[in-house]
């Protein structure tokens, strides 16, 4: 299986293969583990025809380290994208495909979606994930495109992106996927060291008990309660826990009858960043 490197070679392989098919998308990082290979599975059974698009993101990253770091494996991702249905298109461009001259985003009004959790302690990061996704989606066109619920924010924003761009897609959010201790699925797991990535699993049995607690407690006490754990365990450090409205993403203060809320939470574990998060009711 050979990716595709340009937005031209993308283009005219589409006009000749899209004529009226269904078509989806799955954007990637690529690092590719089985919670991506879900979105896949998902779009090859919705779609007549399906590209997923591997490019690590610069714009969406203020840690020039983590951007470094972040695990790229190329010919790996194609084998695996190949071992689901190998007529899957791959589109994986270079920055300079992508950005041309200019490594910016856009500046989008996400309507305060973006103030908050991931936005707050990441500078400018939705604004770069809306300007890749942008990008592909204008240059794709799918009819449909998938994006996992560990991003919660991230997913929620896009249906905003779509929303003020006016772009027809449908988003299609789905499950995460967790190893067999708990911890979700990430192409950074494979930073940490197998120990630590055992112990991690810690991050979703302390989600599901603050879940059974938000049955009976205020938020503020399940918050406290949840720092308080992680710092007794001693391995994490917690950068946030939050429980917010799953609509407009505000911090909850009061809850209020049949709204939908959950927790979200960002840890680093031996310098490695990872987020989870859980529905609440
Ligand atoms: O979730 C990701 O892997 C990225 O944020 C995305 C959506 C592919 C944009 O770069």
């Amino acid at each position: 299986m050979l990716p595709i490197k340009t937005k031209n070679e993308l283009d005219k392989l589409l006009k000749s293969k899209s004529n009226s098919k269904v078509l989806g998308l799955v954007p990637t990082m690529g690092a590719l583990h089985k919670g991506h290979l879900e979105l896949v599975k998902k779009a090859v059974q919705e779609n007549d025809l399906v590209v997923v698009s591997i490019f690590v993101n610069p714009t969406q990253f203020d840690n020039p380290e983590d951007l470094k770091k972040y695990p790229r494996d190329l010919s790996k991702d194609l084998a695996l994208i190949e071992s689901i249905d190998s007529d899957i298109l791959v589109f994986a461009p270079s920055v300079s495909e992508i950005y041309e001259h200019s490594v910016h985003s856009k500046t989008y009004d996400f309507q305060g979606l973006d103030n908050v959790m991931e936005g707050e302690f990441r500078d400018d990061h939705f604004n770069g994930v809306g300007t890749i996704v942008e990008q592909l989606f204008k240059l794709i066109k799918p009819d449909n495109a998938y994006f996992g619920e560990k991003d919660f924010q991230q997913l929620r924003i896009i249906k905003k992106l779509v929303e003020i761009q006016k772009i027809p897609v449908n988003i299609i959010p789905c499950p995460i996927i967790r190893e067999a201790h708990g911890l979700a699925m990430s192409s950074r797991n494979e930073r940490l060291s197998e120990k630590m990535r055992l112990k991690a699993g810690f991050i979703f049995k302390t989600l599901q008990s603050a879940k059974e607690k938000f049955g009976t407690k205020s938020a503020l006490k399940v918050k406290e309660w949840v720092k308080n754990q992680f710092l007794k365990e001693g391995d994490f450090e917690v950068e946030y826990f939050e429980i917010a409205d799953v609509e407009t993403l505000s911090p909850l203060k009061r809850k209020v009858k049949n709204k939908k809320y959950r927790a979200f939470i960002a840890v680093y574990a031996e310098d490695v960043r990872l987020i989870d998060n859980i529905a609440l009711n």
